[in-house]
């Protein structure tokens, strides 16, 4: 897949419009993680350097078209210490840039023009600029204004970071080293069917954990007390047994789980077998003979992909085990050269740096929602925009 790359052109002097996700959490104006905008500096110092006048521009959150103060990007400004325009279309302040400024709009979402693909919108985010770079993997799978309709009106290119998601998770989808071990875990399997069906056909072992777990075993006929669980998710859950069946490829469901009597994290903790769930139980972690069972599928494995924590992980260690110990146990096997691990999705990359392991794993993916894409196989429609 080979897209325009920003390093084929000179952008001395050119004003760029640069698509940036730096869809982060923020809670009472603090951005809790940085990961995304940490990926996103080596493009914009990049272009820093090459003497562009830079002009970035991110959705955050989901503000339907509305103005939403809680949404705004004020606060990733004032972290990465640049100035901040407020307004998105706003075009006066371009005049005053030199080489080598840059500068971060408001929220694009704040228009509805953005999530519609409208044309003139588009065409008015494109006003004023030589050059478009889209480096926001994270949402390169919505057909937006900001990653795909504004590709009509400037010469377009893509950014570092986007061609390193690109080549990182190419390699492992085209030949990865087998035994290839794929943990999805994450509370609904009707997010992740196609992702599920995609890695049944070509993984060799799947390993489903957390609410998904429940689903699964829920559909094989085992007790899942007062737990989560997607009745209606049933029929595909045995879809995805059989397809995996025929591929030969293995799917391994949690033995035992940790349950509570009702859902809080000040629960006892008792660890129950998948065919003992009381009918007052409440399942919020895999168990104790299920981690095991994991560490053991890990240590036969090449290529690991994980996303989706396997349990509560967000309540900390008690009922965080199953995701704790499986980051703990992809770490130790990364570091010790067993296994090339990859990691996606925001929960999952949220367990890596609570056990302080991040950067132990090979490659962590800035996306959630497009990482199941693209491991799904789908073409994403801002990279297509970006072809040669
Ligand atoms: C994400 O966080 O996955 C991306 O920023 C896309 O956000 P969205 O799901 O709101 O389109």
């Amino acid at each position: 897949m080979q897209m325009r790359n920003i390093k084929d052109i000179d952008v001395y002097g050119k004003y760029v419009l640069l698509r940036d996700d730096f869809n982060v959490q923020i809670v009472d104006g603090k951005i809790t993680e940085t990961f995304r905008i940490d990926a996103s500096l080596p493009t914009i110092k990049y272009l820093v350097g090459s003497g562009a006048r830079v002009v970035i521009i991110s959705h955050l959150g989901r503000p339907k078209g509305k103005k939403d103060t809680s949404l705004s990007l004020r606060s990733i400004a004032e972290y990465m210490n640049i100035p901040f325009v407020d307004d998105c279309l706003k075009k006066d302040f371009l005049s005053n840039m030199n080489n080598g400024d840059v500068v971060l709009m408001e929220n694009l979402r704040f228009y509805k023009g953005e999530e519609e693909n409208d044309d003139s919108f588009a065409k008015e985010l494109a006003k004023g600029f030589d050059v478009y770079v889209n480096d926001a993997f994270a949402v390169s799978h919505r057909v937006a204004a900001s990653v795909v309709g504004v590709t009509k009106y400037l010469p377009s290119f893509a950014g570092l970071l986007l061609e390193k998601e690109i080549k990182n998770l190419s390699h492992i989808m085209e030949k990865p080293l087998r035994p290839f071990v794929a943990f999805i875990g994450g509370s609904k399997v009707s997010t992740k069917i196609g992702v599920l069906k995609k890695l049944a056909s070509i993984a060799d072992k799947i390993i489903v954990g957390g609410a998904m777990g429940t689903t699964f075993n829920f559909a094989l006929g085992l007790p899942v007390g007062n737990s989560l669980y997607e009745e209606n998710m049933v029929n595909v859950a045995l879809e995805i047994i059989e397809l995996a069946q025929k591929n030969k490829c293995e799917i391994f469901l949690p033995l035992d789980k940790g349950v509570g009597k009702s859902f809080s994290k000040d629960e006892v903790r008792i660890n129950r077998d998948a065919d003992k769930i009381h009918d007052d139980d409440v399942i919020m972690d895999d168990g104790d003979k299920t981690i095991a069972r994991n560490k053991q599928l890990l240590e036969t494995a090449k290529t690991v992909v994980w996303n989706g924590p396997f349990g509560l992980a967000e309540w900390g260690e008690k009922w965080g085990r199953a995701s704790f110990d499986l980051a703990r146990s992809l770490s130790h096997f990364t570091k010790i050269g067993k296994i090339e691990s990859v990691v996606g999705g925001g929960d999952t990359v949220a367990i890596l740096n609570d056990c302080g392991v991040f950067d132990d794993i090979t490659y962590v993916s800035t996306g959630g929602g497009a990482f199941l894409e693209f491991i799904e196989g789908k073409e994403l429609p801002a990279v297509k925009a970006l072809l040669k």
